[in-house]
């Protein structure tokens, strides 16, 4: 069958490097793109919300999956818009519906599902600017860092902790003021949850699902985990301090009720959930959803998973997915990312990668890459993922670090410490 992939990053390219391995797939796209898509599957010009492009795309090509990267177009209903079309409604379509999306479109209806259906999460409030004192009250109760999150999708700068009591209220003022936009017009202020995080994906047809592999994320800029918040400089799969005993806890406590929860409520739901986890002591708590997979968790997940990933995806839509077996490398990989000199802040783009070709035992995912006259240059802040695999974690991320000394762009950055806290 003919395939689409909407998004533009190493998630995506990632997907693609294993839909094209997949003998059910014929012509694969992406859209947008990278410069590592472009190697192996056709790149069309068009944005992931582009409904409607995307619409004449799949009729033109004769499409009958979409795997739908981003959570933006997920949010936005790209999963109904296909349903309610007469041309569209028999293409696959791997992403939950608009009702579905709403676990990661806002944190207040993330929480009130989590609630709901008995699922470990961090206590919480939420407010708006009518309730700003209200807010500012509930505050005083909390002992600090405060945790004050946007509702709404702020692309991921919409988190803040706060150690200063004063500048937790000043900052849910601003917020509520307008700070994120429309974002953040509810602001969800909640418990501090302190221990170590861990990401745990979930494949679901809305009844059945397949735990995937675990991953841990690196999110900020700087060695040690110092600095801004990035979207994710480097992961580990699997997680190594995640023994059988976490694991059958966070199956029973939280992945269970989660797919659960969707059925009791009647959503729709043909895709992945992402379930950020803390581990506070020996107990896992659900810090957030995201409804589709994540970046960079994506580069070191989905290489491990040997069985046909558009078999999977096909059992997904049409609701079969218990009769399929998931298959698991049982290696570790890791990956880490170089970004553009500047991220999470401004950075240039355009400037010349060398190196790529040299890199040997170790998987190149592209992420803000582009080609032009010829070479492949930079096209955003994160640029390149650099996957490996061996029987352990540390011998797989000194691959990484080999192939990383080979390749090169005008400020190159990456992280030197991706594990160093296992
Ligand atoms: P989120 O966008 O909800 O994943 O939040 C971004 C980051 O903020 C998370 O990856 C955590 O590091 C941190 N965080 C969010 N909520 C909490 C919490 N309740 N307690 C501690 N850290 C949190
Ligand atoms: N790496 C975190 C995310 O994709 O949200």
């Amino acid at each position: 069958m003919n395939i689409l992939i909407l998004g533009s990053g190493g998630r995506e390219h990632t997907f693609a490097y294993k839909i094209a391995q997949s003998p059910l797939c014929d012509t694969l796209f992406v859209a947008p793109g990278n410069a590592g898509t472009a190697q192996i599957a056709t790149n069309v010009a068009l944005g992931v919300t582009d409904f409607e492009a995307i619409k004449t795309l799949v009729i033109k090509e004769a499409i009958e999956m979409v795997v739908v990267g981003p959570e933006d177009p997920l949010v936005q209903g790209v999963y109904d818009f296909f349903k309610a079309d007469a041309q569209l409604k028999n293409v696959a379509v791997i992403g939950p519906s608009k009702v579905g999306a709403e676990l990661e479109g806002s944190k207040e209806r993330a929480k009130e599902f989590m609630i709901a259906h008995g699922i470990p999460t961090a206590a919480y409030e939420s407010f708006t600017a009518a309730t700003l004192a209200e807010g500012q009250a509930f505050l005083e109760t909390l002992q600090a860092p405060y945790v004050l999150k946007a509702d709404g999708l702020a692309a991921g700068k919409g988190v803040l902790i706060i150690q200063d009591l004063n500048e937790a209220k000043e900052e849910l003022a601003k917020m509520l003021d307008g700070k994120f936009g429309d974002a953040s017009t509810t602001v969800v202020i909640e418990e501090f949850l302190d221990g170590i995080e861990l990401s745990v994906f979930v494949l679901t047809d809305g009844k059945n699902y397949k735990v995937l592999p675990t991953a841990k994320d690196y999110k900020r800029i700087g060695e040690g985990d110092t600095g801004l918040n990035t979207g994710g400089m480097g992961a580990i799969s699997p997680v190594p301090f995640v023994d059988a005993v976490l694991m059958q806890k966070i199956e029973e406590r939280i992945v269970k009720p989660t797919i659960d929860g969707l059925v009791k409520e009647n959503i729709e739901y043909k895709g992945f959930v992402f379930i950020g986890l803390i581990k506070v002591g020996d107990d896992p708590k659900v810090i957030e959803y995201n409804v589709r997979m994540g970046d960079p968790e994506t580069e070191v997940v989905l290489p491990r998973i040997k069985s046909d990933l558009v078999q999977l995806f096909k059992a997904t839509s049409e609701g079969t997915l218990s009769n399929e077996t998931l298959e698991i490398d049982e290696r570790s990989a890791t990956t880490v990312m170089l970004v553009s000199g500047g991220y999470p802040e401004a950075y240039d783009k355009g400037k010349v990668i060398s190196g790529i070709d040299t890199v040997e035992d170790s998987i190149v995912f592209h992420a803000g890459t582009v080609t032009k006259d010829g070479d492949i240059v930079t096209n955003g802040g994160r640029v390149i993922a650099v996957t490996s695999f061996d029987n352990n974690f540390k011998d797989a991320i000194k691959k990484s670090y080999q192939n990383i000394e080979k390749l090169h762009f005008d400020r190159m950055y990456y992280r030197t410490d991706i594990g160093f806290d296992l």
